[in-house]
């Protein structure tokens, strides 16, 4: 490996004791060997091999893949560093010793960058300075290339722990992005449900808004038309579950439940001498009480909230055959809302004592609804109302003024 190309002075003190040559070795081994990091054990080994060698200096350089040349350790000033780096970058590119003259002022000295082989290239580079007076001694040669056999392999070594530190550091580094990301959607997730949280509780606060506000309406009405006791809780109570019959997915639409309460909430225009007449009315009288259901759709004209339930208030008095008012809608035509709800108004009112007469029983409530369905009521709701528990709908209408 290390040629005879140039001449070699004998050292003198090292000329013919392969014994120390050998112990050189073992401690150079051994050293390398004792621990810590690659760097510092590779300068630790390699001051004792200059010692023991007579070296006047001694390096070792990493070489990467990419060809990039660094220094592992050193024992000592080179002075000529330009010279020294030419002579790295040659053996790594030859991968063979490449021998040079080092000038220290009048001094030459001699010099060798032998190439470091593992794994089929190149890895790193010993370099050796020599007085140049005293040569290096030839005996050297074979302890100088195991020498430089097992730097290779602790060079090797050190870079596939390099490398291995490096990928640990970038998983650790990736782990740490991950973890952060995680607390951060963790963190986010819990905002976001609290809003939620708080949300739903202010929406529940204005639904009760609402319902608190036309329940207000509801009584209002009532206070005027003393007659009608508890009618509207009851009312909305049965339309409630005539829904429940006939369209499951909207029994609890709170846009039917404030239709069925403020239904008659135009009758608050409706004089009280016409709307507390004992006996019958007039024509004239007539004509302004049937005017309520137009009066309270006028009422609740911009209240957003309330603008599905206008439509059972304007169209509570079309009948299923056309001969309603105040449009005079004909089946179909006739909002949902609005052909339910004359079902649960008139078994209520059936159902209710009044002074000129006694409450039916739910028997001939029912008889009578069944005999206007198709006519005056939807018959599906007719229908819808029969399917009622019996027990549900005396608990219903057994419901007195004090629910109002
Ligand atoms: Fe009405």
């Amino acid at each position: 490996m290390m040629g005879t190309r140039h001449p070699i002075v004998r050292s003198p003190a090292r000329a013919s004791d392969p014994n120390s040559e050998l112990a050189a070795l073992t401690t150079f081994s051994t050293t390398l060997a004792a621990g810590g990091s690659f760097r510092a054990a590779c300068a630790r080994a390699l001051a004792r091999a200059a010692g023991d060698f007579a070296w006047h200096a001694a390096s070792v350089h990493l070489v990467r893949p990419d060809g990039v040349i660094g220094e592992a350790a050193n024992t000592g000033a080179f002075l000529d560093a330009a010279a020294r780096l030419a002579r790295l970058h040659r053996a790594a590119s030859t991968r063979a010793p490449v021998f040079g003259v080092q000038q220290d002022g009048s001094r030459r000295r001699r010099a060798v960058a032998i190439p470091l082989q593992a794994a089929g290239r190149t890895v790193g580079i010993l370099d050796i300075v020599w007085d140049a007076g005293e040569g290096l001694p030839s005996q050297q040669f074979p302890f100088i290339e195991a020498l430089a056999t097992q730097l290779a392999a602790w060079v090797d070594r050190a870079r596939l722990t390099d490398e291995l530190e490096a990928r640990l550091s970038e998983t650790m580094s990736i782990r740490q992005q991950l973890e952060a990301y995680a607390r951060d959607v963790r963190e986010t997730f819990a905002a976001e449900k609290e809003r939620a949280e708080q949300l739903a509780d202010a929406f529940a606060e204005l639904e009760q808004t609402y319902l608190a506000t036309v329940q207000g309406l509801a009584v209002a009405v009532e206070a005027k038309d003393a007659t009608t006791g508890g009618h509207l809780v009851r009312v909305a109570q049965l339309g409630r579950v005539l829904v429940r019959v006939l369209a499951p997915s909207l029994a609890d639409d709170e846009q039917l439940r404030y239709g069925f309460l403020l239904h008659d909430i135009g009758k608050l225009t409706v004089p009280d001498a016409i709307l507390r007449k004992q006996g019958p009315l007039s024509d004239a009288e007539w004509e302004i009480m049937r005017r309520h259901p137009a009066e309270g759709r006028r009422i609740l004209e911009g209240i957003p909230f309330l603008e599905q339930a206008r439509t059972i208030v304007y169209a509570h008095h079309e009948r299923w055959d056309g001969q309603g008012y105040p449009l005079g809608l004909r089946g179909d035509e006739i909002p949902f809302g609005a052909r339910i709800f004359p079902v649960a108004d008139a078994f209520d009112a059936m159902t209710s004592e009044r002074p000129y007469r006694p409450a039916m029983t739910i028997e001939q409530a029912f008889a009578e609804t069944r005999c206007a369905a198709g006519t005056q009521f939807w018959a599906d709701a007719v229908e819808a109302l029969l399917e009622i528990p019996a027990d549900e709908l005396a608990t219903i209408i057994g419901q007195g003024a004090e629910h109002a």
